[in-house]
């Protein structure tokens, strides 16, 4: 599949997240680290719940329901997280982010 437009880089604050709905209902969290961007599932891996309602801090995501932990630039767990996190290629052309959620990083 073709990658998607999710935002511009300056709709995403540093050390911030946001998440955005793409084309064909899937929602994809965007987050900022040291000025670059990474993406992965707005949903846990444990059980059903938003990560954007977590925390994300010095590029670990954190979701609130249980504390699991992330490094966003990877995926690998952290911590008390039992399962990698699914993230996203991000390719940006000039200030618009995209991604291509069926492809790994
Ligand atoms: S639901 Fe996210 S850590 Fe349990």
């Amino acid at each position: 599949m073709a990658r998607h437009f999710v935002c511009k880089s300056e709709d995403i604050v540093e050390n911030g997240m946001t998440a955005f709905d793409l084309a064909g209902g899937r929602t994809v969290l965007m987050l900022k680290f040291e000025e670059r961007i990474f993406a992965c599932d707005n949903v846990c891996p444990h059980q059903e719940v938003r990560l954007d309602e977590g925390m994300f801090d010095e590029g670990i995501l954190t979701c609130h329901q249980h504390l699991w932990q992330w490094n966003v630039a990877t995926g690998e767990p952290v911590g008390l997280a039992e399962c990698p996190l699914k993230t996203y290629r991000v390719h940006m052309d000039d200030d618009s982010v995209y991604v291509d959620p069926d492809v790994d990083p």
